[in-house]
């Protein structure tokens, strides 16, 4: 059974196929860099307009790499949120046009939750595991018990983990996509030169909050002035902001592995996803971390952290396999929160 993946829900037009025995056929990503770069962010009109003319040439090419014609398909998996109207109403109408001509099975796909069950394509873990969900729009600590029992222990109170990059970068002059531009830069960087706060860290709780150090960052270049935009000064500040989200983060996930003991959960791993990720120095201080509880950090790999049509086809099949189906008549849902 071959399942084709749409996803539009931000700013990527992507699409791949998979087979249930974890193998990816096909993978096409086309970002909006361009327009992000020239905009200064995303603007959903114009990211609506981008998928409306990608996503035809998306789909041509990623049927031709699979070699198999939409009649052959088993299944279609589209995003239906949470994300932009815009884009999701491209993907979802081109979704069920297709499933619709070729009477196949639709799912209409959470896109968190398609973040959530990578791994279990990528690594074939296991549930229970304890998901920390970093992506530009969230930034979530969560116990995946089992099939569609998600428990949230924590959200962000403001910022999601990679918009606080995004901006970050933008302030110290780094190109977009903001994420990667700074984790390169902070690899020359000193993480101790500059002590950045982590707000909430010391509190009970599982909530995250990243506005304070996004504005200690702010403060600091106003002080330091040009400098703060070149060289080694960047590089040091860039280095001493990840080494606090790295803290950050690393402290909640140290708090859910110990909660899930206490709880008695046997958990099968500790899951870091969403685009965020794809970051390896955020990776090598997690990981440490979960090595403290006999665990290993499980995430994607780097192409599957950031948005592709290969987890929405992978979290449509997990439903399809389980007798799930969403009928044609379904809605995008702008805001659809995991766990709810
Ligand atoms: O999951 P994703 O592709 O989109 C959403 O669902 O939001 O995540 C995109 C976010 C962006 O904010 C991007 O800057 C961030 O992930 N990101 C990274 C890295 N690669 C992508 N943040 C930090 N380090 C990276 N290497
Ligand atoms: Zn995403």
């Amino acid at each position: 059974m071959y399942i084709l993946g749409i996803e539009t829900s931000c700013d990527e037009t992507a699409a791949a196929v998979i087979t249930p025995d974890r193998r990816i056929l096909s993978h096409v990503c086309w970002s909006q860099w361009e327009d992000v770069a020239r905009y200064g962010g995303v603007v959903p009109e114009i990211a609506a307009r981008a998928h409306l003319e990608c996503l035809e040439p998306v789909l041509q090419q990623v049927m031709k790499e699979a070699g198999l014609e939409f009649s052959q398909l088993g299944g279609i998996g589209v995003t239906a949120g949470p994300g932009l109207m815009g884009g999701l109403m491209v993907g979802v109408v081109t979704a069920k046009m297709i499933a619709a001509c070729h009477d196949l099975p639709l799912v209409a796909v959470n896109h968190l939750e398609a973040h959530a069950l990578t791994v279990r394509f990528t690594h074939g873990t296991e549930f229970p595991y304890l998901l920390l969900l970093v992506s530009g729009g969230h930034c979530q600590l969560l116990l995946m018990e089992s099939w569609r029992k998600y428990r949230l222990l924590g959200t962000t109170l403001d910022d999601a983990a990679g918009e606080v990059f995004d901006k970050t970068a933008k302030l110290l002059g780094l190109g977009v996509p903001g994420g990667p531009a700074l984790e390169k830069e902070a690899q020359q960087g000193d993480p101790k030169r500059f002590p950045l706060p982590r707000p909430l860290i010391h509190k009970p709780g599982f909530d995250f909050s990243f506005s304070g150090l996004k504005t200690a960052v702010r403060h600091l270049v106003n002080k330091i002035g040009e400098e703060a935009l070149t060289g080694q000064t960047r590089s040091d500040i860039c280095a001493s902001f990840q080494e606090a989200v790295g803290e950050l983060l690393g402290r909640r996930c140290s708090q859910g592995l110990a909660y899930a003991k206490e709880e008695g959960i046997e958990l099968k791993a500790c899951v870091m996803a969403g685009g965020v990720a794809a970051n390896q120095a955020l990776r090598q201080k997690i990981s440490v971390l979960c090595d403290q509880f006999g665990l290993s950090l499980t995430c994607p790999p780097i192409s599957l952290c950031t948005d592709n049509g290969v987890m929405i086809a992978w979290a449509a099949l997990e439903a399809l396999q389980r007798g799930e189906e969403t009928s044609l008549d379904f809605s995008p849902r702008p805001r659809w929160p995991l766990g709810e």
